[in-house]
């Protein structure tokens, strides 16, 4: 009879553990990191999550509130938060984003990130926003006009703005011509290199 208890009670908690990972979707850490350059030093920040946004307290952060105020709402942590600076100009970001489920670099990974230049998630025409919702092992970029905010959205709330080809790195969520099949790559770089070479002629 114990024994049929212990079952019930294995079965009841694994169905808790289930419906938990279910209302609380995990994946493994999304990591930011934004690089400041000071006579040719780089001074790194941190961002960390492991779960993904909760969209009703807000999915833009700017950075002087994540790194300049320690009380949140969301689940993150941060790293060298203390040498953040809001005169700093973030130039560099390294982005790091791997599945739990469905881990598989190059693909879709669990959350949209966008890059911003201002605060509050803008941008102008000027100054692009860059959108990443590739898996990655960590690669890092160069926003040079600076980065003053960033969001990052839940994959099933993000409205498949990156349908069919997720974003390694899309200007205003543009990605760079049709590079679905290796052969269209190759002809596109083709195009591209042949140009070149018509241009310096
Ligand atoms: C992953 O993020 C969580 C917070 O979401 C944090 O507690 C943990 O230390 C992070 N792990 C790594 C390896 O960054
Ligand atoms: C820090 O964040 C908390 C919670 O979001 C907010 O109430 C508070 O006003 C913030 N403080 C500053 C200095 O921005
Ligand atoms: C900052 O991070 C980059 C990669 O994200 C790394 O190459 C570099 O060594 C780091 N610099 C410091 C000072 O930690
Ligand atoms: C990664 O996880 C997200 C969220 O569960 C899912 O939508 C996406 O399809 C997964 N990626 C792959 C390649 O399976
Ligand atoms: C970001 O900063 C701007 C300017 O200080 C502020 O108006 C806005 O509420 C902040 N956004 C978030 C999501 O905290
Ligand atoms: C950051 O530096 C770049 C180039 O060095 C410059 O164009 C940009 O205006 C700077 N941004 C800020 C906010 O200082």
């Amino acid at each position: 009879m114990s024994s049929r208890h212990s079952i019930l009670a294995l079965a009841s908690l694994l169905l808790v553990a289930q419906a938990y990972a279910q209302t609380q979707p995990r994946d493994h850490n999304l990591t930011l990191t934004f690089t400041s350059f000071h006579q040719n030093v780089g001074t790194n920040i941190s961002f960390s999550m492991r779960d993904r946004p909760i969209p009703s307290t807000g999915t833009c952060f700017n950075l002087t509130d994540v790194f300049g105020n320690s009380s949140h709402s969301q689940p993150y942590v941060t790293q060298n938060a203390e040498q953040f600076s809001p005169q700093n100009n973030y130039t560099t970001f390294f982005y790091k984003q791997l599945n739990e489920t469905g881990l598989a670099v190059g693909k879709d990974a669990a959350r949209v990130v966008k890059m911003w230049p201002y605060e509050n998630c803008r941008s102008t025409d000027f100054s692009p926003w860059y959108g990443l919702s590739c898996q990655s092992e960590g690669s890092a970029y160069n926003m040079p006009a600076g980065i003053k905010s960033f969001s990052v959205v839940d994959r099933w709330y993000s409205n498949n703005e990156d349908e069919g080809h997720c974003w390694t790195l899309a200007e205003d969520g543009h990605s760079s011509a049709a590079c679905t099949s290796f052969q269209g790559c190759f002809v596109a770089m083709m195009a591209a290199a042949l140009a070149g070479v018509f241009l310096t002629m």
